[in-house]
């Protein structure tokens, strides 16, 4: 039997909209350790860069009242260990692989671009571009200036010679809209909105940051309403020019009910970071409780839920 569930992200097949948000699931083995691959539509590795990348000095990770406020900066093994420890275990897991690209410069993106385009790497059927983390001194340049995320794009998507490209924009940009639009001309497939929202926490008493930089990207349940709002203006101003776009939203998701929210404004799919740490139970949670919303509303699956806000 076809679970209502079942859906497709950028053309392809996914079992169910839930998609394990980039940084916050390891590469994608460490987190099937936790929660079966199975749970999961799709998992997205964390952004790899050319270089092998420390990260920023600690504290990385912060909890406030409403969210969590993290500064990794970028972390990874860099594109060549990537490529020859991780990608060959990436096929047992069963689900769809998306990989994440991050970089400094245009030229980043193109290396890490054609190495994930090899026949070695067609277990990353999607692709995303991370244009938009708040906590490196260069992560959000290409996500900020329109004139440097056409450059950008234009030139990483020829790179990965037909794999579907996701841009991920940030929540605090002031247009995204206009930036979507950019992405989307400049040859982007589709959108995941968003990254986490940059923002600040000190502490009165040593009068400084929490985290071992001045700022950081706040994600978890503050972010969420945002988001929201930023899939529905972002859907809607699509509407006339780029149909059909594929979107992740991605925010503060750990209910059910935060998920619908973000399919009826139009997210095709829906990210979860922080809830993975709230709660590794969370995608399985998410899962019963869309199946059970599907069934209440009447309707054979949950594609016939998107875009399904009535204003
Ligand atoms: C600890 C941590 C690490 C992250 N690392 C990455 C990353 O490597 N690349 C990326 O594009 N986003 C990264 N993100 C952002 C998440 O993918 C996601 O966009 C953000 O956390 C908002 O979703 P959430 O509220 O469900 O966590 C990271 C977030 C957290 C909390």
């Amino acid at each position: 039997m076809v679970s209502v569930l079942a859906t497709n992200l950028c053309g392809i097949p996914i079992r169910n909209p839930i998609v394990a948000a980039a940084g916050t699931a390891g590469y994608g083995p460490e987190i099937a350790e936790v929660v079966p691959a199975t749970r999961f539509g799709a998992i997205t590795t964390k952004s790899i860069t050319p270089e092998g990348r420390d990260g920023n000095p600690p504290w990385r990770v912060t909890d406030l009242p409403a969210g969590m406020l993290n500064a990794i900066g970028l972390a990874n093994l860099g594109l060549d260990r990537f490529m020859a420890e991780v990608v060959p275990e990436l096929g047992d897991l069963d689900t769809v692989m998306i990989g994440s690209i991050a970089g400094h410069r245009v030229e980043d993106y193109h290396e890490v671009a054609a190495a994930f385009a090899d026949d070695a790497a067609s277990v990353l059927r999607i692709v995303e571009l991370n244009v938009s983390c708040p906590n490196t001194d260069t992560g959000r340049q290409f996500g900020d200036d329109a004139g440097l995320l056409h450059e950008l794009v234009s030139s990483t998507v020829p790179a990965l010679q037909g794999r579907p490209v996701l841009v991920k924009l940030s929540p605090g940009s002031a247009d995204p809209l206009g930036l979507a639009r950019v992405a989307l001309d400049a040859g982007a497939t589709g959108l995941t909105l968003c990254n986490t929202m940059p923002a600040m926490a000190i502490d009165p008493e040593t009068r400084r940051s929490r985290i071992g930089r001045m700022s950081g990207g706040l994600s978890g349940p503050a972010v969420h309403p945002m988001v929201v709002r930023i899939i529905h203006d972002v859907r809607t101003g699509l509407q006339e020019s780029h149909p059909g776009t594929p979107i992740i939203g991605l925010g503060g998701v750990s209910s059910w009910s935060d998920a619908a929210e973000m399919l009826l404004v139009g997210a095709d799919a829906v990210g979860v970071g922080t809830g993975l740490f709230i709660d590794p139970r969370t995608p399985a949670k998410l899962v019963r409780g869309l199946e059970k919303w599907v069934r209440r509303q009447k309707v054979d699956s949950i594609g016939d839920l998107v875009g399904a806000f009535e204003s």
